[in-house]
Formats: C-alpha cells, structure tokens, sequence
C-alpha cells in the first residue's frame, strides 16, 4: 500500500509497505525513486514486510532545498519506521546513495538495525575533485532542469548487457531522473559531497551485512567493493553478472536470491 507520512519538521515522505514478517527497508540511490526496487518488493513481500520509501526530494516525497545530509535521510528513515509503528529492527538494503544513508543508519539507530545489505556503494567519502563535481551538478541541475543528468548517467549506471537485452530499463530510469524535481536532485548532490568517510566504522559494523555488486560496475566497482566486505567482521559478498551499478534493478533473479539466502539463512 503507498502512504505518505508527516515528519515533525513538516516533511512528507511517500512509501509503500507490501507484505508481512521480517522489515525490509530498501533505500534507493541517486537521482532516483523507490520504483528501483519493484522487482526486489514484488519476489520477497510473500515472505517479508518490505518498505520502500521515496527519499526526501525524490519522488512522490517532498523538497527541502539547500542541503540535505545522509544524517537528515537517516533520521527520515527512523522516523518514517515510528510513524508506521514498526518497531521490530530492519534489514536495511542500500544502493550508493542508499548506502551512504546506510552507513548513517547504523551510526545513529542501532536499535533499528538488525541487518544491513549494501548494494554498489562505497564507505570513503568524496575526493575535492568529486566534491567540486557535485557542486557543479547542484548548480547546473537548478539552472537547466535534469535532462543533462537523464541523457549523461546511463552510460555509468548500466551494463552492457541492459544496453543490449534491456534497454526498456534505461529509459525507464530517464524518465525518472528527468521528473525528480532540481531541488531534490541538488541537495542529495551537496549532501553526498558533505558525506564523512565511513571507511574506519566498518570493523565496529555488528550486524550480519551482505555485499552485493555487478560485476560490470564502473562507480563502485568489484575490488572496491571487496575491500569492504573485508573490514566488516560479518560480511558475505556476492557479484553478479551481466549487471552494472543498478545491480538490483539489472539482475534482479540473482540478487533477489541472494538476498532472500541472506535473510533466511543469518538469524538476529
Ligand atoms: C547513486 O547511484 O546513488 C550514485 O551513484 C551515488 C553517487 O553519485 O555517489
């Protein structure tokens, strides 16, 4: 069922909640909605309580211009939890910017935390170089619309494969990033550049964490993604094929299975 939920500071988040059991809360990435993960809500709602909200800025959620940190998305996600009275701990599953919001979760919520999956992200924080990169694309995206972001990203965020077999995909995810609002896509933008190195938590991480990424991921790739599973004490680590960055969204059969042995098979 899709709802939308009051935050105390006036915020509204929209969020659909299918199913019943274990939570699953599954946290999009960049520039993006929660419509990324129909097919991770649609295999695992007959087994688990999936939710899965629209980020402030993105989406059906409200705006808030300036800046908005992956602290203020992890004091969302708490609060969005509440709000909808679920009180049991979540697996979080995170994808990049997800993950960012993933690694503040932790941080900030613990008692909320039962299990975390981590999707094509990474735990350091922005070089100047990038930090500059997304400053540029706060500025350009309010001056100009969102088009140049829908027309440039692809190329990153997908496989060869999705070009070839899926282009369905592709345009999809376009259309996405061109209807998300400048505002949103802005400040996501300087709240990823403002973003802490979470590099020197991961050997503090206590939850059973999975580590999923494709193979074909140009942002955050295999070996980067290795070296993480290797700091956190329990992590598994899974690469899928023919995937790029949008692994869940690519691949979904392999990366549903490898969630759903991930959750049936780690007990918390
Ligand atoms: C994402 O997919 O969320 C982005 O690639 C994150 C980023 O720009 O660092």
């Amino acid at each position: 069922m899709q709802q939308r939920i009051t935050l105390a500071d006036g915020g509204e988040l929209s969020v659909l909640v299918q199913g019943a059991g274990h939570p699953v809360l599954f946290v999009h990435g960049f520039p993006l909605d929660h419509t990324m993960w129909r097919a991770q809500m649609g295999a695992l709602a007959d087994q688990f309580q999936v939710i899965a909200p629209d980020l402030r800025g993105f989406g059906q959620s409200s705006v808030t211009a300036g800046t908005v940190t992956m602290q203020q998305h992890a004091d969302d996600l708490a609060e969005l939890l509440a709000t909808l009275g679920i009180n049991e701990s979540v697996t979080l599953c995170g994808l990049s910017m997800g993950g960012y919001i993933a690694w503040q979760f932790w941080k900030r919520h613990p008692e909320r935390l039962a299990r975390l999956i981590l999707c094509d992200t990474r735990a350091a924080a922005d070089s100047a170089e990038a930090q500059q990169t997304r400053h540029t694309v706060a500025s350009r995206v309010l001056a100009e619309g969102s088009d140049f972001l829908a027309e440039a990203m692809p190329a990153k965020l997908f496989s060869p494969y999705t070009f070839t077999h899926h282009p369905e995909l592709i345009t999809a995810t376009q259309r996405i990033i061109r209807t998300t609002q400048p505002q949103g896509i802005a400040a996501a933008a300087l709240g990823m550049a403002a973003r802490v190195d979470a590099t020197d938590w991961l050997g503090d991480i206590d939850v059973p964490t999975l580590l999923i990424v494709g193979q074909d991921d140009q942002i955050t790739t295999v070996d980067e993604m290795r070296s993480l599973a290797a700091l956190i004490p329990e992590a598994s680590f899974v690469a899928i094929d023919d995937a790029g960055h949008m692994a869940p969204l690519e691949a979904p059969q392999p990366v549903n299975a490898a969630i759903e042995h991930f959750l049936l098979g780690t007990s918390v």
